[in-house]
């Protein structure tokens, strides 16, 4: 054995030496599964050191193996740390990429988020109709987000199972809808007014069909002689749009704080078209927003005459909205960043 360890050690130092005038990572890994891997020649020396039984001779050849050991692991671990440097010299050694390169068209031609377009969809189409495009705060305080809104302090939507709350900020939070928007812009801008206003939002929520962040666009049209009517016309007209001209929609009496009268809007079920499916559970319809006439309140919070004026105001998801247009049935996709997925889609809306 005393022979066969000195033969390893000589024929370590020739692989070594070969391995190392020429290093690739495959090489050393090679390397390294031959002499310490779990069949490689170290584990079988030990394997044969357990058949020695003079007590005296196992523990100088013990000695002898763990000396060799430890040799070839410095060897290879050195040869390891040279192999990445020079992957990082050959890295840095080649030109940098240059993204200001073109590209040619076709395969590569890029692509935007289902959301993104969506978005663009319900913004462009408003847009035609003389609406602006307003923005606000994804961090918002309490006063944009309720009070204004007509949320009184002890309403259920303030709970911490609905809100992310900042810490040690107790007057801001990420905000739940972007409804905040509205006033915004009413303390910004003198009426009449007419915003598209589309923006992420955030609820403490986290399950197959909802997701803490997603999207919403909040609607609103205030000037004299707003009426119902013009709010029902309105979200008809959008769906159609982002739809078809066969698209239908369903008012339901509803409760929002800061809109009275109130109602949820469902649209025609995009999949089935109203006669049932397992999307919208057999009942033909699918909820994707709530919509009402401006509460005085909220125009009180922001000095509009509601004697003079009325408004309307309309907010729905743009995820769900997403799904039933592109065909997507898992809302996780939309955020897992998976490009084969984002790959599917174009870069401009298709109608
Ligand atoms: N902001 C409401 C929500 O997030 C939706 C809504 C917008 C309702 C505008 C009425 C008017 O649920």
């Amino acid at each position: 054995m005393q022979q066969i360890i000195a033969t390893y050690q000589q024929s370590f130092a020739h692989q070594a030496a070969a391995v190392h005038a020429t290093p690739s990572r495959k090489a050393i890994e090679d390397l390294r599964i031959a002499w310490l891997g779990r069949k490689g020649k170290i584990p079988a020396l030990y394997q044969d050191l357990k058949g020695v039984t003079d007590g005296r001779e196992k523990g100088l050849l013990g000695k002898a193996i763990n000396e060799l050991r430890n040799t070839i692991e410095a060897a290879i671990a050195d040869l390891q740390a040279a192999g990445a440097r020079a992957v990082l010299a050959a890295q840095l050694a080649r030109p940098p990429l240059d993204v200001t390169m073109p590209v040619s068209a076709g395969s590569r031609m890029g692509s935007l988020h289902p959301v993104s377009l969506m978005r663009n969809l319900v913004v462009d189409e408003l847009a035609k109709l003389g609406f602006s495009v307003f923005d606000g705060p994804e961090v918002e305080t309490d006063f944009y987000n309720f009070t204004a809104l007509n949320i009184p302090e002890n309403h259920p939507a303030r709970d911490m199972q609905d809100t992310f709350f900042i810490a040690e900020h107790p007057h801001y939070v990420l905000r739940t809808h972007t409804s905040n928007i509205q006033i915004h812009a009413m303390l910004q801008e003198k009426p009449p007014l007419r915003l598209v206003a589309p923006g992420r939002v955030f609820r403490v929520d986290n399950d197959a069909t909802h997701t803490p962040m997603f999207h919403q666009v909040e609607i609103v049209v205030v000037d004299r002689g707003i009426s119902f009517a013009h709010l029902k016309g309105l979200i008809e007209y959008t769906m159609k749009a982002v739809f078809d001209s066969s698209m239908k929609i369903r008012l339901r009496p509803s409760y929002f704080p800061f809109v009275e009268p109130g109602a949820e809007v469902d649209m025609l079920c995009s999949m089935c078209r109203g006669s049932g499916c397992r999307v919208c559970k057999e009942s033909g319809w699918l909820e994707i927003g709530g919509c009402g006439m401006i509460h005085p309140n909220v125009f009180e919070a922001v000095n509009y005459d509601s004697e003079t004026y009325t408004g309307m105001a309309f907010g729905f998801g743009l995820d769900r909205m997403a799904m039933l247009k592109y065909g997507i049935n898992d809302l996780r996709q939309f955020f897992n960043g998976d490009y084969s997925f984002q790959q599917q889609f174009p870069l401009y809306s298709p109608r």
